[in-house]
């Protein structure tokens, strides 16, 4: 069976879907695996790392797809790449499927089987499996270090001779797992740090960090059986906005990371409220591929309004791309492994599998997901 693994081909995605020790581990189960040329660079990994490991190195992205039986991508295939894909082979990869089903359909009408890896469902079992975990620890420990990069004050407190430094304030806007990897990362550096989510459950998790969680009193409760947030009601909303207009005037680093699956992100953070801001602080708005939890927030780029500097940047785990890479192409093989027999080293997949159900949008020709409906 043939593993193909072609660079990324986006504009700034650095991550590669494999790493040797994911091929050394592909190898042992009896499957060949053949590594675009380059693909590993923006994860400082070599050519020759990958051929150690047991991959054959190929030229071109074509060369590499060529009679392939499952293709291994961080983000959904182009259109140009899944020509080179043959009928019957299985795509793992971020496939974005949400509001997009006419851009998995090609996917079906090729006869390819995709699967979207950000749909693992939330269950212990897949907790290896789960990209969506594995990225965002790290985008939540990067926003913070980049709005420490651009804050022109110090984050602890420093007692010198010449005066108190006081320690920042860090406001986190959604404690899931970025948000909570946010928090501990600006405990680290000695912040203030605190916190809110619409999911009560979140409230013990960011107190056992050492931070205050504050939280809209009220009835209901967002975590959804998935382990998400639900959209929240506009009485809810009014309360949090009233809320979050009080906390945040009192901020100097205030990162957002709320988001709801398959919806627009939150919008939390008001002009209004930015305008009420202290000079020179700083806003990442980790949600911006969703349309941000602030509306001034752009995508891509960082933008200052009435002397507050909102931080858009995308991808931030691909700016780590060296961990990234390693626990992507690790929760990949995880989720791989399940469907392939281990005596035959053949593709041996489950349909009625919990994850199989959760994360396959195409098979043999037909869209077979909900979220395609
Ligand atoms: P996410 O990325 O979808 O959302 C981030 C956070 O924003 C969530 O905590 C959510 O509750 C919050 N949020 C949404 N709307 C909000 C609003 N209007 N105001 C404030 N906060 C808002 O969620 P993520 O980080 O993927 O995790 C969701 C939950 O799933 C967490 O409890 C996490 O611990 C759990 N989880 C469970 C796993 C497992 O059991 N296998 C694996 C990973 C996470």
């Amino acid at each position: 069976m043939k593993i193909a693994v072609p660079a990324e081909t986006e504009a700034g995605e650095s991550r590669v879907a494999a790493s040797p020790d994911t091929v050394k581990k592909f190898a042992a189960l009896g499957c060949k695996v053949a590594v675009q040329s380059g693909a590993g660079t923006g994860s400082n990994i070599s050519d020759a790392e990958y051929k150690e490991a047991g991959a054959k190195i190929e030229n071109s992205a074509s060369a590499t797809l060529k009679s392939a039986d499952i293709v291994l991508k961080v983000r959904r295939p182009s259109a140009g790449e899944l020509r080179n894909i043959k009928k019957g082979a299985m795509v793992l990869a971020v496939m974005n499927p949400y509001g997009d089903a006419a851009g998995i359909k090609p996917f079906a009408s090729k006869g390819v089987n995709a699967f979207a890896m950000e749909l693992m469902p939330r269950i212990t079992r897949a907790q290896s499996m789960d990209v969506l975990s594995s990225q965002s620890n790290l985008a939540g420990y990067k926003s913070v270090i980049d709005a420490a990069a651009q804050f022109n004050r110090a984050f602890p407190m420093m007692m010198t001779a010449a005066g108190t430094v006081p320690p920042a304030r860090v406001f986190v806007m959604g404690a899931g797992v970025a948000g909570l990897q946010a928090i501990a990362t600006a405990r680290r550096l000695g912040a203030i740090v605190s916190a809110t989510d619409v999911r009560r459950a979140a409230g013990e998790q960011v107190a056992s960090l050492g931070a205050k969680f504050v939280m809209v009193e009220a009835e209901e409760d967002a975590e959804t059986a998935a382990g998400y947030a639900r959209e929240m009601s506009e009485d809810y909303k009014i309360k949090q906005a009233e809320l979050v207009a009080d906390t945040i005037r009192q901020q100097d680093i205030v990162i957002c990371t709320a988001l709801i699956p398959g919806r627009p992100a939150p919008t939390l953070v008001t002009q209004e409220m930015v305008e009420t801001m202290k000079l020179g602080s700083v806003i990442v708005d980790l949600a911006v591929e969703r349309g941000g939890n602030c509306p001034l927030s752009k995508l891509g780029k960082t933008v200052t309004h009435a002397g507050v500097t909102i931080m858009g940047q995308a991808n931030l785990a691909g700016d780590l791309a060296g961990n990234a890479s390693q626990l992507y192409a690790k929760n990949l093989f995880n989720f791989l492994e399940t469907m392939i027999d281990a005596e035959s080293g053949k593709l041996a997949i489950d349909w009625e599998d919990e994850i199989i159900v959760g994360t396959a949008l195409t098979r043999d020709g037909a869209m077979i997901h909900p979220v395609l409906d």
